[in-house]
């Protein structure tokens, strides 16, 4: 049996909050029973594997990175900002259902995407920008990766952002280990390295999962076909679904899979707790950290 999340437990570790401790212990065991062979991970990028804050200031997304960046034209980060003042609202407007949201969200990425286009950022250039960015990770994200990869376990890294932003922070801060997979919306180049255009398929807030082309392959494929239990990371109602319709995970009434969702709340805490903690199973309040997540995996190792 796992100490994670007993009572002696949670008294150590403040920024975790339970709905249902019982449940994720059973989960907790089931996962541990199961062992290392049956699971895999699937997380989020941007507020989940990236911080929000570091020493004090706030930490950029992989979207912002441009509009943050004083090596823009100010005139592209204007309009950046106008964007994001335009449809951030709509996305976290609580009277709004994900169907009203979705076209003004699909036409902010295509907005948005236009713009970094016009930016025309050469793929030698991608990586000082993304250094310049301090996009950083949580801590002890690199040591939670390396235990994975040495212990076989696959990373699926789904993110609604900029692939390539994501792949190249990954990188630069030792997490892109061999076991680890990105799903995102990735810039095409023409031969001189220039950025031509966005993948077809728009991975968005609210089309993370199973059914999104490209995760319905990796789902398939041989690399996690047999790992039927999952641990899921994630930092929005969006990611909570980023398992759904895997062929494998099949959680009750459906099958036997272990799924456990572990949600990340940094900001607007008090509004937000309730829903968070019906949405997932383990709650991290303002925890910079992937120390719990870490703990979880030891165990299940
Ligand atoms: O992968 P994740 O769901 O975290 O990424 C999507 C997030 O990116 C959205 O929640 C949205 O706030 C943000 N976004 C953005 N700029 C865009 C489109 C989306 O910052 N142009």
């Amino acid at each position: 049996r796992s100490v994670v999340a007993s009572a002696a437990w949670l008294k150590e570790h403040p920024t975790v909050r339970i709905r249902d401790t019982q449940n994720v212990q059973t989960k907790i065991n089931g996962l541990i029973r199961e062992g290392p062979s049956r699971v895999q991970l699937i997380t989020d990028f941007d507020r989940t594997l990236s911080r929000t804050h570091y020493h004090g200031k706030p930490v950029s997304t992989s979207y912002c990175i441009f509009e943050d960046d004083h090596h823009v034209k100010e005139e592209y980060r204007d309009l950046a900002v106008q964007l994001r003042n335009k449809y951030y609202p709509i996305e976290i407007n609580p009277n709004l259902s994900n169907e009203q949201k979705l076209p003004h969200m699909i036409q902010w990425y295509k907005e948005s995407f236009d713009i970094v286009l016009k930016l025309k950022v050469h793929i030698d250039d991608l990586p000082a920008m993304v250094q310049r960015a301090d996009l950083h990770l949580r801590e002890h994200t690199v040591s939670l990766f390396s235990l994975l990869a040495k212990k076989g376990i696959p990373i699926l890294v789904f993110s609604a952002g900029l692939g390539d932003v994501v792949r190249i922070s990954l990188d630069q801060q030792g997490a892109l280990c061999d076991n680890v997979t990105i799903l995102s919306n990735f810039l095409e180049y023409d031969q001189q390295g220039w950025p031509v255009k966005f993948s077809d398929t728009l991975l968005h807030m609210y089309n993370k999962s199973a059914l999104f082309p490209h995760a319905g392959e990796y789902y398939r494929s041989e690399k996690v076909s047999n790992r039927k239990n999952a641990v899921l990371l994630g930092d929005s109602i969006g990611d909570c679904s980023m398992a759904d319709g895997a062929p494998q995970v099949k959680p009750p009434p459906d099958g036997d899979s272990v799924v456990l969702k572990i949600g990340f709340l940094d900001h607007d805490v008090e509004k937000r707790l309730e829903t968070f903690l019906f949405l997932y199973d383990l709650v991290l309040v303002d925890d910079q950290t992937m120390d719990v997540v870490s703990e979880l995996f030891e165990d299940v190792c």
